[in-house]
């Protein structure tokens, strides 16, 4: 069901004219199965926005902390900025109005994690929250997703409707008619219930995967067997959420469609994946378009033990990789002190 809402957080200091910092979670974008439309998020890492007014028009970046220089700095090209951008002319405001944002990356850079989304998310709350803009959330989405489509080349909402709503998303992009104006152009979320305990690994290769090249090497047509396969998992991966049913969960949990084409390029993959799942974990693929893979484990523990196999893996085939644990995610973007 689509929700509604804004985001709630600190008045004081938006009254006063202070920032506001918003963190947005890394996010694992397709789930396995749902290439483009599942997401989840985890409660960290993610990207920090710092929002504050200024005298002259416009939004501006004042500083990013944490990419090593290679973000640009244009607002017209940096996702942190044009979710903001994004958020002032959605509420219709003033042009004459003028946002200084700064920010934290604590994302790695295309890694399959979401990165791009927290920050156009983080950006596009910012601004909500520090004007006092009273977007809702669908409105803050499509916000988010306009930023995103700059970024990354993609219209997907997988990485940022988890980013902003946590939890377990099920995100769907106006298409066809519903893309004109009327009846309305917003996203329609789907917050989709999390089985108690399920936590998530992140085995994190030190590669980086351009997801314009890597949305490119899918092309755009699959087999007719394959769609088959893919739909029935990605229904009954949400009909296992649903149910708490984890023998169904791991049964689902395969991606047909891009996981085949786009795993070609991480070495060990296969291996990383098959140590996942032989450690006891209940589904794992490419986190996004990759490099970095996640494992859905059914509690902490089991969550720790495949991340560890995973990266032991990645090890054996030369790969160093980092490894992120964490629960769901449920709460998504916030206001941080
Ligand atoms: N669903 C998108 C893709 C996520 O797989 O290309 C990008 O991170």
């Amino acid at each position: 069901m689509a929700e509604e809402g804004t985001i709630t957080g600190t008045d004081e200091r938006r009254e006063n004219g202070v920032a506001v910092r918003i963190f947005a979670p890394a996010t694992v974008g397709n789930l396995g199965c749902g290439f483009d439309v599942l997401g989840l998020a985890l409660e960290a890492p993610g990207d920090t926005v710092e929002a504050r007014r200024r005298d002259e028009p416009g939004v501006v970046i004042e500083a990013i902390e944490g990419d090593g220089g290679r973000l640009p700095r244009d607002p017209a090209r940096n996702t942190a900025a044009l979710g903001a951008s994004a958020a002032l002319r959605v509420a219709g405001v003033s042009p004459s109005t003028g946002l200084a944002i700064s920010l934290r990356k604590g994302l790695p850079l295309a890694a399959g994690m979401g990165g791009s989304g927290a920050s156009a998310v983080a950006g596009a709350v910012a601004a909500d929250r520090l004007l006092g803009l009273g977007l809702d959330r669908r409105q803050l989405l499509r916000c988010a997703s306009e930023a995103e489509y700059v970024g990354s080349g993609s219209t997907a909402l997988d990485n940022v409707a988890p980013s902003l709503f946590g939890g377990i998303c099920l995100a769907l992009a106006p298409t066809g008619a519903e893309a004109d104006p009327h009846p309305s152009p917003l996203p329609t979320v789907v917050e989709l219930p999390v089985p108690p305990g399920v936590a998530v690994a992140l085995a994190q290769p030190q590669l980086e995967t351009d997801t314009r090249s890597a949305r490119a090497a899918l092309g755009d047509r699959i087999r007719l067997e394959d769609a088959v396969v893919q739909w029935g998992n990605l229904a009954g991966f949400v009909a296992a959420l649903f149910r708490g049913d984890m023998e169904l969960l791991r049964r689902t949990g395969v991606d047909r469609i891009a996981e085949p084409i786009r795993s070609a390029v991480v070495p060990g993959f296969r291996q990383v994946r098959e140590a996942a799942l032989g450690s006891g974990a209940l589904a794992a693929s490419l986190s996004g378009s990759g490099p970095a893979v996640f494992a859905l484990a059914s509690s902490r523990d089991a969550a720790e033990a495949a991340g560890r196999a995973m990266v032991d893996a990645f090890a054996e085939a030369g790969i160093e990789a980092r490894l992120h644990l964490s629960s769901v995610g449920h709460q998504g973007a916030r206001e941080v002190p």
